[in-house]
């Protein structure tokens, strides 16, 4: 019989988002007359704005003609779309990406999740805690980490709790780590780092020879003007970090599908031997070897995402989640909750009252105001008594959510 890898074993229940869906649903069919309102997983509810949605038939017209069909694309994206990254988001914030350090992808949860698999086993991981959780079940998944334990956290895994008392900040490890996991503006605190917090952790880095995973997914959601978009922005970074950015937040791209990744070449890392060689490389063959590329449809429509028409209209679409989120946060706070994130994310983390843990008044939203969240605890113990709400559901269903949470 065919053995299986047993470190999927060791992954402690299901994932966090479907065992919401579980209870959501169980609670629905006991209870069909219930009006639910989901802030839980954030997916996004606006239509594609119309530039997208232009550029998106405009490709699916060139498929359907001999001249301008188009199979499968190069690997690592179509130069049209990595142009317009590198022009938008790099060139206009002061930092040089070369095309080829440039990875279009499918998501940043697939990059995020495979990027682990170019480095050795034996790294030490230090992630934060609460975390997004592909980032630690990857790795267990990988035999990066030895078993679990009662709280849900596995040996070898070096945690970085993140909570009220250093402001959702990670202090730097005590031990030595190789690679670090950071994400700012961070799922699912909301906190965001400034230039002085990324510097010390890129000069951290450096001194250490380790690598930092950077998940920018929301850096759209930035609104005060000194933070920073790319851990790029810090000197000496591209020696150190790898970059996750993604279309699925900020255009509407969770259904369309379109992110990429940044892989510096002057990122090194170190063979068992002794040798030191460029990381930039390993991920293009990873990359070309078990990837065929983003749709066309997809690349073209997030290419458009950078015309003058697409981020009017893309911007438009984050006001409305900003919107959203300063609703939810100042509703909340009148209520007298302890109220964190939601002005440079769309996500809004709170303090549960009167001492719950995370999954019971999970429930007790449920019950009283048919209202979902995700459970703090979901991403790691350090989020236990905390409670995560997302600002990308509809305006009026936020508006709506708000009243009925006055009955919790
Ligand atoms: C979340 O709710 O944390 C995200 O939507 C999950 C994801 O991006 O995969």
């Amino acid at each position: 019989m065919a053995t299986i890898n047993e470190n999927f074993l060791k992954l402690q229940a299901g994932y966090l988002f479907p065992e919401v869906s579980r209870r959501v649903r169980s609670f629905q069919a006991q209870n069909p007359d219930a009006k639910i309102i989901s802030l839980g997983i954030g997916d996004v509810t606006q239509p594609l704005p119309p530039a997208i949605i232009e550029a998106m038939k405009k490709a699916v017209d060139d498929m359907g003609t001999a001249a301008t069909f188009r199979g499968y694309g190069p690997e690592q994206g179509y130069d049209f779309l990595i142009d317009a990254i590198i022009e938008n988001d790099y060139k206009s914030r002061g930092v040089d990406v070369e095309p080829d350090e440039v990875f279009i992808s499918d998501g940043a949860k697939c990059d995020t999740g495979n990027i682990q698999e170019i480095f050795g086993l034996d790294n030490v991981v230090a992630i934060t805690d609460p975390s997004y959780p592909v980032y630690v079940d990857s790795n267990v998944m990988a035999g990066r980490t030895g078993k679990g334990n009662k709280n849900g956290q596995y040996d070898k895994i070096v945690y970085m709790p993140c909570t009220a008392e250093n402001n959702f900040i990670p202090e730097l490890p005590k031990t030595p780590v190789d690679i670090i996991y950071l994400c700012f503006p961070n799922n699912p605190t909301g906190a965001v780092a400034t230039k002085e917090i990324l510097t010390k952790w890129v000069d951290f880095a450096r001194s250490n020879k380790a690598v930092i995973l950077f998940d920018a997914a929301y850096e759209a959601f930035i609104t005060e003007p000194d933070i920073p978009h790319s851990i790029y922005e810090i000197e000496g970074a591209k020696e150190v970090a790898i970059e996750f950015r993604s279309f699925s937040k900020t255009a509407g791209f969770t259904g369309v599908r379109c992110a990429f990744t940044v892989v510096p070449k002057q990122l090194k890392g170190a063979t068992s031997d002794g040798r030191v060689v460029e990381v930039n490389p390993l991920w293009n063959r990873r990359h070309s070897t078990k990837f065929n590329g983003a749709s066309y449809i997809s690349q073209a429509g997030a290419a458009a995402i950078y015309t003058t028409e697409g981020k009017k209209q893309t911007r438009q679409i984050i006001d409305i989640y900003r919107g959203n989120a300063k609703l939810i946060c100042e509703s909340l706070t009148k209520l007298g909750y302890k109220v964190y994130g939601g002005v440079n994310a769309p996500y809004i983390w709170i303090k549960t009252p009167d001492g719950l843990s995370s999954w019971d008044f999970f429930d007790r939203l449920l019950r009283k105001a048919n209202v979902v969240g995700t459970p703090g605890a979901g991403f790691g113990p350090a989020g236990q008594g905390y409670f995560r709400l997302t600002a990308f559901a509809r305006p009026e269903d936020v508006k709506e959510a708000m009243q009925r949470f006055a009955s919790v």
